[in-house]
């Protein structure tokens, strides 16, 4: 098959995917996208994009284990350790210098292992702070994890072994997190790059989401969450993740990874 054939089915199967799964995946890289599609196609057995069109479009679990391997949820409560020491030595007393309520948001929350981590850090170490978090991600199936709340010993590698005696209870079937933890976190489905956005939030973390984003869809991404946070609120970014050249936001680095929206 030639190049140009490739490329040409490919935006049709972007055309083709896009009714079903709401997902448009041409505010995505197309280098990195084709790959990964391509790959799942072969593992399969599907050689071309109309054909595995059709496929996704019968069978719904073959459309499931595609989504997933499309979303790339791989998550860990407090992934990132030195961007967590960040968080609650600067950036969460800059928060509360002036608030006594937080309004924070994970973006991209995958199985909610990040906002559950940002609900442990404030009962923690900010136990007067009163909060909500809002966790939301385009996967329905990881957000089922989310409300569910049942982890495995995996996702705990960077975890402080208090914490997971604290915040959960151990069963055979894994850490369930405790109800007190689960009551300030709400989960939505929300597709990022299509959907309207909540305002005045504290706190906006989008982290390891924008890996396959075009540097356009970014950009606006970036935009509207800097209209979502209130003046002086802060948003986290991914550890690969610098906001270069960016300043015509009207953010500014906190420190490496948190951005500050201007008064
Ligand atoms: C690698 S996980 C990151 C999870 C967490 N933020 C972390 O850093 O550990 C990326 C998540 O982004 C979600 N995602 C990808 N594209 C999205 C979109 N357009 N809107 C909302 N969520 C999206 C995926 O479903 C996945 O759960």
């Amino acid at each position: 098959m030639s190049h140009t054939s490739i490329s040409n089915t490919y935006e049709d199967f972007v055309k083709g995917f896009h009714p079903k799964s709401g997902l448009d995946l041409k505010f995505y890289k197309q280098n990195q996208m084709q790959r990964r599609i391509l790959s799942f196609m072969n593992s399969h057995g599907y050689p071309t994009y109309p054909e595995f069109l059709k496929a996704l479009n019968a069978d719904p679990v073959l459309y499931d284990a595609f989504f997933k391997h499309l979303t790339i949820n791989v998550s860990q409560f407090f992934r990132d350790t030195n961007q967590w020491k960040t968080l609650r030595q600067t950036v969460i007393p800059l928060l509360i210098q002036s608030k006594s309520q937080l309004k924070l948001w994970s973006a991209g929350c995958s199985g909610g292992q990040e906002p559950y981590s940002l609900a442990m850090t404030l009962m923690e170490y900010f136990p007067s702070t009163k909060f909500s978090i809002l966790g939301t991600d385009i996967d329905v199936n990881v957000l089922r994890q989310a409300n569910d709340g049942l982890y495995k010993q995996n996702d705990f590698a960077s975890t402080p072994p208090e914490f997971l005696q604290k915040y959960f209870t151990s069963s055979d079937k894994g850490y369930q997190i405790k109800d007190s933890v689960k009551r300030n976190v709400q989960f939505q489905h929300q597709n990022l790059l299509t959907d309207r956005f909540q305002t005045g939030f504290d706190f906006i973390a989008c982290r390891n989401v924008v890996i396959y984003f075009t540097e356009e869809a970014k950009e606006m991404l970036y935009k509207k969450f800097t209209e979502a946070l209130r003046p002086g609120g802060i948003l986290f970014t991914g550890s690969t993740e610098h906001l270069f050249g960016l300043a015509h936001l009207g953010l500014k680095p906190v420190s490496s990874f948190f951005y500050q929206k201007g008064f």
